[in-house]
């Protein structure tokens, strides 16, 4: 059956620009969130970044128009009666993912495809929480999502060659270059990344070099388009501890041990930009 209709769960960073760039797409999309005001504020995230492409001219008012018409949003997940498929963006935890699977299982229609954009947590594992493993699949997204082209397309050990063959058309209708990934914790992306940022964190914990000077050696040095610092602020350093601790409880390896000064960090509140401070201070 044709994906017409998407609902996505979780209204943050990652689910907002998910919901923009399935609207612009020319899907359906139905934007949930358990919080009202994270539910707002990701509405109006899509409305203005939808208007800066107008001003920049990207984009036609007419496109603009059409996207938020086809954008709606509900703090109520048990609308996504009428949906052909569901991409899940929350928090990075099994135990409030497997809750939300459960849901979505219990009230999407038979033939929906369950996609979550996990960055690290087993796909097959998510999968078990349903009763229809073979239609539940990775759909991993990289962060700004309108911006960046990749998504990484992971298979649990039950999905369907016809789940699989949907959501890599879809990727391709999102205009995003799909790669397929084996189920591994971390996937490709991050158990290449997030090791990289983690160490970086040793480094300002051991005194190596200062916050500004370590993202300087990394942007001025490697020509990557951010500091790694800067760019766990950016994702978000709750994210960032949770990916770490699922790829050393995954693998039972100490190269992917969390640094003390990450999960200081998070324990503290400092979830780098959305909360105004991490690495860096922001507002
Ligand atoms: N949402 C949507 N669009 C955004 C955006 C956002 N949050 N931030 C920037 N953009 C767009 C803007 O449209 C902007 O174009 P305009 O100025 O025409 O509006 C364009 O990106 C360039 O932005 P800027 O000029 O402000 O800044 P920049 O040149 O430094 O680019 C960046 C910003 C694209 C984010 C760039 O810094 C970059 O590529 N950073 C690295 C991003 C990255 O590594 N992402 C992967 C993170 S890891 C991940 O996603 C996986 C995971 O599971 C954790
Ligand atoms: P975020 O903190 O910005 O947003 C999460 C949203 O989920 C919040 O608005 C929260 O209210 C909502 N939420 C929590 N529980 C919910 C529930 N039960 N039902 C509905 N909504 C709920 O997080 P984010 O950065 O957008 O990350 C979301 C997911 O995307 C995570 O799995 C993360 O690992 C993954 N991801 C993040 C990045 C990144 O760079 N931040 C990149 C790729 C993938």
């Amino acid at each position: 059956m044709p994906i017409k209709k998407v609902m996505v769960i979780g209204a943050g960073q990652m689910g907002s620009g998910i919901a923009q760039v399935c609207a612009q797409s020319g899907y359906e999309v139905l934007l949930n969130d358990v919080n009202e005001d994270a539910l707002k504020k990701g509405m109006q995230h899509i409305e203005n970044r939808l208007t800066r492409s107008v001003d920049k001219e990207r984009i036609r008012e007419q496109e603009k128009n059409g996207a938020l018409a086809r954008l709606k949003s509900t703090t109520d997940m048990q609308n996504v009666k009428g949906c052909d498929m569901t991409i899940e963006a929350i928090v990075e935890n099994m135990d409030v993912k497997a809750n939300v699977f459960r849901q979505l299982d219990k009230y999407a229609p038979e033939h929906a495809i369950l996609a979550t954009n996990t960055s690290s947590l087993p796909i097959t594992e998510i999968a078990a929480m349903t009763n229809r493993a073979e239609q539940v699949i990775g759909m991993h997204f990289m962060n700004p999502v309108p911006v960046m082209k990749l998504v990484e397309v992971i298979r649990g050990l039950q999905t369907s060659d016809a789940t699989h063959e949907a959501v890599a058309d879809m990727a391709k209708n999102l205009s995003k270059t799909a790669v397929e990934v084996n189920d591994y914790p971390g996937f490709a992306a991050n158990r290449i990344l997030m090791p990289m940022i983690n160490e970086a964190i040793f480094a300002l914990h051991e005194g190596v070099a200062s916050v500004e000077d370590i993202d300087t050696v990394m942007k001025l040095g490697m020509n990557h388009p951010m500091g790694p610092l800067t760019l766990a602020d950016f994702i978000g350093l709750d994210t960032c501890l949770y990916i770490m601790e699922v790829l050393h409880d995954g693998f039972g390896d100490s190269k992917y041990r969390p640094c003390p000064l990450l999960r200081k960090y998070v324990n503290a509140g400092w979830y780098g930009k959305k909360s105004g401070r991490g690495f860096y201070q922001y507002n």
